[in-house]
């Protein structure tokens, strides 16, 4: 290992900033006539990045499929932007990592392990069963982590900056320290954090080597406050780390981490211009057309397990076995769009939601009224529409890192929208006062809360929603990506 440490420490980059995620700002299919085509990405992480006006700022991130493999290959060393692809404002490294050590690493631990920790996924007696298989995926996430440290290393300018995101990268910063001491490591999650009881669900080596990875970093950044103290307890706990509760420091093997918490907020000037123009019009007169003048209950999600669709589904069931008086009034515009189709759990979570909402659809539809419009396919100006005509929004995660649906539609709402929200988002933090909170595992207390939206009156929901607007544009992605690079 030492030669290696050696080999690497000598050949620096040039790159004084870089960004390490397993899903990069582009992504590529192939044409029918066999072409590449190129596809921008969105998300806090490309705005927030869009701050540096830097040409030698590095993003390295995974190949996740054929064609982007592809890409990756016909390009010098993985450099998208040195192929001549039109990347953005920086450079672009795509890892082609061999594709049974990726969907190890990507499917098996980071999106059916540490994911399912992260959010309290697991049905505890029937899984998780940590057997010969998790050892071979395990070895593969060591394998893909080592694959970004190296890259990195090899990017990286004397002294530059590297922010490292979330769990599928846990590793990095301890392997990256380890090549190039010189450098200032950042690590960021985007998930919550599991409570220690619940972390040692993980295998003690397991759970040992991904807080000592981050605590390979000088900064683990967090969400919100409530999962950078779960973290730090997760270091007391397994590690017997030294934590400093008032400064939020982690002490370990000589080197101290400091926590920090960046509120990560919608990107304001982004959205309503987006939310205005041609495309998202159409889409809300079409389903103005649909829902007629009846109110809306919209939610947009990831087809994923920890948004708690079902029982969001459920609940709006309940409010209409119960409140009868809402019957051809309302309308519940549910946009699901795909997501981690590789695993099974999220195809049959998928199928539930589909059943369910057939069966409400069945219950309660008349020759006129649709109770329930469900899409589970991905539209983002139409999604921008229902924000738009939205009255109540239902955002009822198991447990989110912030969730930013929650913080998009106070800021594109045409009239003013309740927001349903549950507590055990990360975005509760700063929107809980102006939202109507609720437990997301009681269905009845949702289908209230969703009856008390929509009987609100046009002014509080309107009062309500600028207030929550103005808390969820406090730290908008630019910032909150220069914060971050500033603390380091
Ligand atoms: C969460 C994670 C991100 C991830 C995104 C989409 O927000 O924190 O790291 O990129 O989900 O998931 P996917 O598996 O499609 O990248």
């Amino acid at each position: 290992m030492g030669d290696l440490t050696t080999e690497r420490s000598s050949a620096t980059g040039t790159a004084p900033v870089l960004v390490a995620s397993n899903r990069g700002p582009v992504s590529f299919s192939t044409a029918d006539d066999g072409t590449l085509t190129l596809r921008r990405g969105g998300g806090g992480l490309v705005s927030g990045l869009s701050a540096i006006d830097d040409p030698h700022a590095v993003w390295v991130c995974a190949a996740l499929g054929d064609a982007d493999r592809r890409a990756a290959r016909e390009a010098p060393d993985g450099r998208l932007d040195l192929a001549g692809h039109e990347v953005g404002g920086q450079a672009v490294r795509m890892l082609d990592i061999d594709p049974q050590t990726f969907a190890h690493a990507y499917n098996g631990v980071a999106n059916s392990t540490l994911w399912f920790v992260h959010h309290l996924l697991y049905a505890t007696p029937t899984s998780p069963s940590f057997d010969g298989d998790f050892r071979t995926e395990w070895a593969a996430y060591q394998a893909y982590n080592g694959a970004f440290a190296d890259a990195l290393a090899a990017e990286a300018a004397p002294n530059a900056a590297v922010l490292v995101q979330d769990y599928h990268l846990s590793l990095v910063p301890a392997l990256l320290r380890e090549a190039r001491p010189d450098l200032r490591i950042g690590h960021f999650s985007h998930t919550p954090w599991a409570p220690p009881e619940y972390y040692r669900l993980l295998p003690d080596d397991v759970a040992r080597a991904v807080l000592t990875g981050i605590l390979g970093a000088d900064r683990a950044g967090f969400l919100t406050e409530r999962w950078a103290r779960a973290f730090a307890a997760c270091c007391e706990d397994l590690l017997g780390a030294a934590v400093d509760h008032e400064q939020l420091t982690v002490t370990h093997d000589g080197r101290t981490t400091r926590l920090g918490v960046h509120a990560l907020g919608a990107d304001a000037d982004f959205l309503r211009e987006r939310a205005h123009r041609p495309d998202v019009d159409e889409r809300l007169a079409a389903l103005r057309t649909a829902v007629g003048d009846r109110r809306t209950v919209v939610r947009v999600d990831r087809t994923e397990l920890s948004k708690n669709i079902v029982r969001g589904l459920q609940a709006y069931r309940h409010l209409l076995r119960t409140r009868p008086e809402w019957h051809d009034r309302v309308v519940h515009i549910a946009f699901a769009y795909p997501s981690r189709t590789d695993l099974a759990e999220y195809r049959d979570y998928t199928a539930a939601v589909r059943r369910l909402a057939e069966e409400i659809n069945a219950e309660f539809a008349t020759a006129t009224w649709q109770p329930l419009i469900l899409h589970v396919n991905d539209d983002f100006p139409r999604s921008l529409a229902a924000y738009r005509m939205a009255d109540v929004a239902l955002v009822n995660p198991i447990r989110d890192g912030m969730n930013l649906v929650a913080k998009e539609v106070p800021v594109v709402s045409d009239h003013g929208c309740a927001l349903v929200l549950s507590r055990e988002a990360g975005a509760h933090a700063e929107l809980g006062d102006d939202a109507l909170t609720v437990n997301p595992y009681d269905v009845i207390a949702t289908a209230e809360a969703l009856h008390t939206g929509l009987a609100m009156s046009p002014e509080e929901r309107a009062d309500r929603t600028k207030r929550l607007a103005a808390a969820a544009t406090a730290l908008p992605p630019q910032q909150w990506f220069l914060d971050q690079l500033n603390a380091l």
